[in-house]
């Protein structure tokens, strides 16, 4: 089993997209994937999906209080997916989200043992899970400290703005003990001519390959790509969030899912590859 958290400076970079993207894909090639959602502090991935009826918090499992088996739903059948798809989902309710924002030390270290349980069980029978797939808060709160302690890939995901970049930097800067050997990196939202044009692609990856490189020791920041801005997609979100306020909850559209022939779904694919291939 192979694992990764997606994490960010900043909210709102496109984390959970691209974590609900890539458990699809990978599960519609047949690869069974469990998907976590690890922010704690504003869980979203429940806006992707029709949930069964009765939700078990992963956050109950993550305290002790819930068996894993009782917080992972299998999506699959629901979602015509050839592999397995187990999503679990996070507590949006403000008592917990308080909970999670006041995690002392002790409370913290428990989290890390029932993360570091639920790892060693997706890897055995019943679930044989290949790839965990974790979407973190954003910023460096102790929930995605200790998700970071227990994935092997960790990839940051940005937008190209001064503030995020500036604040990416910082964080990987002072986070370096904690990273691994290979961090990976990707640019969200990016403006369409600017993809076309192949000279300042390359003069962009250098410039940010070099502003990562400060610190890093003998790591290494791994740039992925770019993911280009959907302009449809906030008129798409806007229509299904007036569907769900007249009282018909409306999942949230998904790329890979309903539009496979979108460039966003082909450079997932391809991020998938080079996440997951033989050489990562
Ligand atoms: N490539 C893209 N093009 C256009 N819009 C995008 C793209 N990626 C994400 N978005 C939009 O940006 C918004 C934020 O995305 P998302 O919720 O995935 O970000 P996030 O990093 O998980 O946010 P948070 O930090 O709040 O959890 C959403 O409305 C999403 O549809
Ligand atoms: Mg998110």
């Amino acid at each position: 089993m192979k694992s990764l958290a997606i994490l960010s400076h900043k909210g709102g970079v496109g984390k959970t997209s691209l974590a609900v993207n890539l458990a699809i894909h990978l599960a519609a090639e047949g690869k069974n994937i469990c998907l976590i959602d690890s922010d704690f502090h504003g869980p979203s991935i429940l806006t992707f999906f029709t949930p069964k009826s009765e939700i078990h918090w992963i956050n109950s499992f993550l305290t002790g209080d819930s068996s894993l088996e009782e917080c992972l739903q299998d999506l699959s059948n629901d979602l015509a997916l050839s592999g397995k798809l187990l999503v679990a989902f996070a507590d949006p309710t403000p008592e917990s989200i308080q909970n999670v924002i006041r995690l002392d030390q002790n409370t913290s270290m428990k989290m890390l043992h029932y993360l570091m349980k639920m790892k060693s069980m997706l890897r055995e029978e019943p679930y044989s899970i290949d790839y965990l797939i974790l979407d973190c808060s954003p910023g460096t709160g102790f929930s995605t400290i200790n998700v970071m302690v227990i994935t092997e890939i960790i990839l940051f995901m940005v937008k190209v703005t001064n503030a995020d970049i500036i604040g990416t930097s910082h964080m990987i800067e002072g986070l370096h003990k904690q990273l691994k050997s290979r961090t990976k990196i990707i640019a969200n939202q990016i403006p369409s001519d600017f993809l076309n044009d192949q000279i300042r692609k390359e003069h962009f990856q250098k410039l940010i390959e070099n502003l990562l490189k400060k610190d890093l020791g003998d790591k290494t920041v791994d740039f992925m790509g770019w993911i280009p801005n959907d302009l449809d997609l906030y008129k798409t979100e806007f229509e299904t969030a007036i569907k769900t306020l007249e009282g018909n909850p409306t999942r949230r559209m998904i790329h890979t899912l309903d539009k496979p022939d979108h460039i966003i779904s082909k450079i997932i694919k391809e991020l998938a590859n080079n996440l997951f291939g033989d050489n990562n």
